[in-house]
């Protein structure tokens, strides 16, 4: 069933909430490197966008999307997980990939890790295709595969 969720900018008071989602949801396993500093850093850049979903006022997704010169590299996207698999991942990805074209930026690299094969899969149903694997890129401990898709080329 898909839920009709608000997509829209985070605020400087959801860097912590951001923060503990992606700790348990992204880098279990790992020593967390998205504190909230971090998250505020990319809150204050300008080539950076950091995007919420809210349900009324409960955050139940985010997501964080650097801008490069030739491309953008999606570096986080997490649901709540008794949320997931109602179209928020969708509509966050959607969202940004608006912004990109309107930016001029077509092309969209993102790193998942290699035994997450639900992110895989949603990542696949979105256009995104498997580029190659980058051994140890979590701190030396887990393998990335690395995505990409370019948004001129219709999927
Ligand atoms: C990956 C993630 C962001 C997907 O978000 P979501 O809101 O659950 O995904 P959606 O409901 O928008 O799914 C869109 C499509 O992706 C595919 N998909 C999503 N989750 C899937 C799964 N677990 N298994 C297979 N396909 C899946 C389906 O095709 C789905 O469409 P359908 O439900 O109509 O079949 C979410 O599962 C999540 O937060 N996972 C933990 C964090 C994570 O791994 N983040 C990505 C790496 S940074």
């Amino acid at each position: 069933m898909t839920t009709v969720c608000t997509c829209e900018l985070a605020r400087r008071s959801d860097a912590e909430a951001i923060s503990n989602m992606s700790r348990w949801l992204i880098e279990a396993g790992l020593t967390p490197t998205w504190v909230p500093e971090r998250v505020l850093w990319h809150l204050r850049d300008r080539e950076s966008t950091v995007l919420v979903a809210r349900d009324q006022t409960t955050l139940v997704g985010f997501a964080i999307m650097q801008f490069l010169d030739t491309s953008a590299h999606l570096n986080l996207l997490g649901v709540m997980p008794s949320r997931q698999r109602s179209g928020i991942g969708r509509q966050l990805l959607h969202w940004l990939e608006t912004s990109a074209i309107t930016a001029g930026t077509f092309l969209i690299k993102l790193e998942v890790r290699e035994t997450n094969f639900a992110a895989r899969r949603f990542y696949a149903s979105m256009g995104y295709g498997e580029i190659g694997t980058v051994k140890g890129y979590y701190q030396a401990r887990d393998n990335a595969v690395r995505m990409s898709r370019d948004l001129a080329v219709a999927s």
